[in-house]
């Protein structure tokens, strides 16, 4: 239950957060406006952040002692194995888990700290005099690597949510042999969905479809 409830409220963040991306689509004025107004929390928003760091370690946490429990209750490896139910992202969620944490930290540093790319530094502000978040975005993505690196992030992301996002209501006990079928096809369409939404910024970026909104 613990994991169920943690792992609905980073979903609830991640919703967020695209949403709160996919405003570089309308432009530079909106997701500048956007960043500007996150940061003018100013304490709250140290509290959200707190929160979300507390949840993740919450997840991480219980969900490793669960897969250690798992295996301790056969210590006895199966001779032979077959899968009637449980799907390769089911069975793969500690790793998928792990390389999504690893994907955080890396995006922290870039975006966050703005610690891995030093033209970021020399962005001039917007003409509202507001971090210039568009253009750190597009410079940011024009990097094949760094894309390559967020796309494989998000792919990951994806597969731990296609089990992940409907999973959570058989752990809270909404289990229904008519219901939980159709809830891990919706779980799997939301999943997918996010990645088309998120994978869409660097690849628009990619195809020059989104410029930077000043030149360094
Ligand atoms: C293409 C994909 C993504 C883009 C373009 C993106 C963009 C950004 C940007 C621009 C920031 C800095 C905001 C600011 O300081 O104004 C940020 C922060 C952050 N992002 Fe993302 N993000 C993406 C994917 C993700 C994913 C998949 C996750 C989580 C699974 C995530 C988690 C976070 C967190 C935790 C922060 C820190 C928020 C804070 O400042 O406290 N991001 N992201």
């Amino acid at each position: 239950m613990i994991v169920a409830i943690t792992g609905i409220i980073l979903i609830l963040f991640v919703i967020g957060h695209l949403l709160g991306n996919l405003q570089i689509f309308i432009g530079p004025d909106w997701i500048n406006a956007y960043s500007r107004h996150l940061h003018d929390l100013g304490p709250l928003l140290w509290l959200i952040r707190l929160f979300l760091l507390a949840t993740v370690i919450v997840h991480i946490y219980v969900t490793i002692q669960l897969a250690i429990e798992n295996r301790r209750a056969r210590p006895e490896r199966y001779i032979d194995r077959q899968y009637v139910k449980a799907t390769f992202a089911s069975r793969h969620m500690v790793m998928s888990g792990l390389i999504v944490l690893a994907f955080i930290i890396y995006h922290l540093a870039h975006f966050t700290v703005r610690v891995t790319d030093r033209r970021f530094g020399l962005l001039k502000p917007d003409p509202l005099e507001r971090y210039d978040v568009y253009s750190m975005m597009v410079y940011g993505f024009q990097n094949y690597y760094v894309s390559s690196f967020y796309v494989l992030g998000l792919f990951l992301l994806a597969l731990h949510l296609s089990h992940g996002s409907s999973s959570f209501f058989q752990s809270l006990g909404l289990n229904d042999r008519k219901l939980t079928p159709r809830l891990a096809v919706g779980g799997r369409i939301f999943a997918w969905l996010l990645f088309v939404g998120y994978t869409s910024i660097p690849v628009a970026i990619l195809l020059g479809l989104i410029k930077p909104a000043q030149q360094l």
